[in-house]
């Protein structure tokens, strides 16, 4: 480790700064500057002779450290304005700082501005929970005793920079923190302008794409409900604007995401000079910690990156680093199962002899895990009471779960269960007893939303009950997989007991989505093979924070292929598809075919969530092709590269095509989409991207034979097999019926041997 650069072990400083620089972090050996170099960009910061942090460069690699400059403060124009373009890498409010700001405190005294200035560095080859390169600066304020570490973790391999910062109060008097962002990122300033992307939506419509010019003034996209939120998703896109002018083939792209599933802020921040200014971290919106002596705060990873092939090169390297560093191991290189949900089929009617004759079916199709959803627990007959009280109702299950896991395991399928532990009805067990166990103000009603309430998990006797009562339930019937639901937000968010101890009760907001991480975490430590399917009416819990403890995502309530298609372009912006989980159900069934309803949610880690019961034995046949089809690209699908090619946004919903690739190129799968060609319009070639241009590959149309239960793959119009050179420049004419509605495809490329 280097400690700083005054100290004796100079190793890792570049004396010749004119080398041409490999990946890593490097230090200037004159001016107190760094770069963080990846494979194809570079992140450079400086320390100014009065302390500031500068960011010095963001975007393609440099490749010397003399390329640098030297860290200055601007010139001052105005004459009141010192610090409003200086680039600052995490600027405090206070003093002469009118621009975007990365934290503000309240000192013990009542002064509320902090002036931090940088004291020290230190490098780290490789840190002990990710393994990658870590530079960390050290800064103190001025005067009192708060000490700010600034943590610039660097994925070279994905171009990416994981940033965090840590307060810790190293004095006795308690410091009020009222902003703590992760970190503030500079672009470029450009003369032409730029675009936004972020995704936005609602129940059953998430991740939509939104796209905004950023002009002078702040956009804001934000949760103040406690979760990630079905509205937003902590994850944004800059790119330039289409410009005539652009060198072509030039598409740099900044995007980012934020590891939280608390309240999360992201403000991207325009003037009219041509800066972009992105900060965010735990949303400020209600927030105080309160930070006694010795006390640390740690706030979550921005994880932002820079690409220069657009927004596919940026999804992929996102999905690269969550499938490798953020996902828990070693499930993360495990095949996803194909599972079967209940939910669709039964609701909440929810009993043994049902759940078994859906297994029986589930079974026959080649479905590895069997979930059983909400409404098999006490008093669980509709969504009005049972929340709490999580052992299996005696009326739906008289001689408990055992029989049905039991059942479900003797068929070859592992067992899962839906949960929902931070809830309670107020018509339940647990809420009789513990009324006190949920947020409330005791002065105002208690808003129910789905007639259930959040309990406080900021409370240890809260957590230490769930914990146990979960526990017991994994152990007792070997389960496999938990779908972990949270299905409204928090309301009142008062916490009576902790004010009156001296607490601030709006810390709850951190404290809640910790609490949750830490039950996980308990779980996981005591079930080592135990998975997580994060859910929140949907995707309201899908973020890199969540990822950490859980395998995967429940992307939408939304079965519907035609809407999944949209959500899950916006989806795959941020989430790789081994997360996304995607059901085969009964929307659209009649009207939209099978082939159509599996290539859909094949995008994902493949679900079917039908009611088996109503299936015809043709339906049968046919989804078990289907599976059997998915198991063999399986791999392809949840380790491989993810591009669109047709973007359904873009399409309006009318085309898409998915394409995923093996990292070495050797093979891919496509799936295309077409609902309508109302006007009997051609359809164009399908340009594909990421093969080796010199190889051959033969391309196959995969079907499935009725008759044989099975996938069939047959060569794709009369070319046997083109090079990836003919398959990138001139494309691909895809196999979808003149005029067919709901035409869709699957075609498997691969290399042929020399
Ligand atoms: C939420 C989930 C659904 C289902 C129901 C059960 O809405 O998103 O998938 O589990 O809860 O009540």
């Amino acid at each position: 480790m280097v400690q700083n650069n005054h100290s004796e072990d100079q190793a890792k400083v570049d004396k010749a700064t004119s080398i041409s620089l490999s990946s890593g972090i490097h230090t200037h050996a004159v001016h107190t500057s760094w770069a963080l170099i990846t494979e194809q960009s570079t992140y450079a910061l400086g320390v100014t002779n009065e302390g500031y942090i500068l960011n010095l460069h963001w975007g393609p690699r440099l490749l010397t450290l003399d390329d640098l400059p030297v860290p200055l403060l601007p010139p001052d124009r105005s004459s009141q304005d010192l610090l409003a373009n200086a680039r600052e890498e995490y600027p405090g409010a206070g003093g002469l700082h009118y621009g975007e700001t990365a934290a503000k405190v309240l000192f013990a005294d009542g002064v509320r501005d902090l002036d931090l200035r940088y004291q020290r560095f230190e490098v780290e080859e490789a840190d002990a929970c990710d393994g990658l390169p870590v530079l960390t600066l050290f800064l103190r304020d001025t005067v009192y005793p708060l000490l700010v570490t600034l943590r610039y973790q660097v994925d070279t391999v994905n171009d990416l920079i994981i940033r965090s910062a840590t307060f810790t109060n190293e004095g006795s008097d308690t410091i009020r923190l009222e902003r703590v962002f992760s970190a503030v990122w500079h672009l470029p300033s450009q003369y032409t302008p730029r675009i936004l992307t972020t995704l936005a939506g609602q129940w059953s419509e998430e991740t939509r794409i939104q796209r905004r010019p950023i002009t002078a003034g702040t956009a804001l996209v934000e949760s103040r409900r406690g979760i990630t939120s079905l509205q937003a998703a902590p994850w944004f896109a800059i790119e330039p604007e289409h410009n005539p002018f652009t060198p072509a083939g030039q598409h740099e792209v900044y995007f980012g995401a934020l590891a939280w599933s608390g309240n999360w802020a992201i403000r991207v921040t325009g003037d009219v000079n041509g800066t972009t200014v992105i900060a965010g971290g735990i949303s400020d919106h209600d927030f105080v910690w309160q930070l006694g002596a010795d006390e640390s705060f740690a706030t979550p990873d921005f994880i932002a990156g820079f690409a220069f092939d657009g927004l596919n090169g940026a999804r992929q390297r996102l999905h690269r680093y969550t499938r490798k560093i953020v996902l828990p191991q070693p499930q993360a290189h495990q095949p996803r199962p194909v599972l079967y949900n209940s939910w669709e089929a039964t609701f909440f009617d929810v009993h043994e002899s049902g759940q078994v004759a859906l297994a029986e079916r589930a079974a026959r199709l080649g479905v590895e895990l069997f979930v059983v959803d909400d409404g098999w627990f006490a008093g669980r007959n509709n969504d009005r009471a049972g929340l709490g009280d999580w052992y299996a109702d005696p009326h739906k299950f008289p001689q408990g779960l055992g029989p049905l896991v039991k059942h479900v395991n003797a068929l070859g399928m592992q067992f899962g269960l839906w949960v929902e532990p931070e809830m309670v009805n107020p018509d339940s067990n647990l809420y009789r007893a513990h009324p006190d166990w949920v947020y409330f103000f005791p002065t105002r009603p208690r808003s129910l939303a789905r007639n259930q309430l959040v309990l406080n998990l900021g409370r240890e006797d809260v957590r230490t009950y769930l914990f146990e009562t979960l526990n017991r339930l994994i152990t007792q019937h070997a389960i496999a997989f938990l779908k972990w639901d949270m299905n409204r937000p928090i309301s009142e968010p008062g916490w009576s007991e902790y004010l009156e101890s001296g607490g601030e009760a709006r810390e709850i907001w951190v404290r809640h989505a910790r609490g949750v991480y830490t039950l996980m975490d308990a779980l996981r430590a005591h079930h080592q093979d135990l998975t997580i399917e994060s859910c929140s009416s949907g995707g309201g819990r899908a973020d890199l924070g969540i990822l950490r403890r859980t395998d995967q995502v429940w992307a939408s309530d939304n079965t519907h292929p035609e809407a999944r298609l949209l959500i899950q372009e916006g989806f795959s912006l941020e989430l790789p598809a081994r997360v996304m989980e995607s059901w085969v159900t009964d929307a659209g069934r009649g009207e939209i075919p099978l082939a159509f309803r599996f290539h859909v949610a094949m995008l994902g880690a493949l679900g079917i969530g039908g009611n088996l019961l109503h299936w015809s034995a043709e339906e049968l046949d046919e989804a078990a092709g289907w599976i059997a089809a998915y198991k063999t690209i399986r791999p392809i699908i949840q380790e491989g590269d993810q591009c669109w090619l047709l973007s359904p946004h873009a399409t309006g919903g009318a085309l898409a095509a998915v394409q995923y690739t093996t990292d070495d190129q050797d093979e891919a799968v496509v799936f295309a989409f077409q609902r309508s060609r109302v006007f009997g319009e051609p359809l164009l070639p399908l340009r594909l991207q990421n093969l080796q241009a010199n190889a051959r590959y033969s391309i196959e149309n995969v079907t499935v034979s009725l008759k044989l239960n099975e996938a069939k793959n047959s060569a794709v119009g009369p070319a046997q097999s083109l090079s990836g050179a003919a398959l990138m420049a001139r494309g691909l004419t895809l196999p979808l019926e003149h005029r067919h509605a709901y035409a869709s495809c699957l075609l498997k490329i691969r290399r042929l041997l020399p």
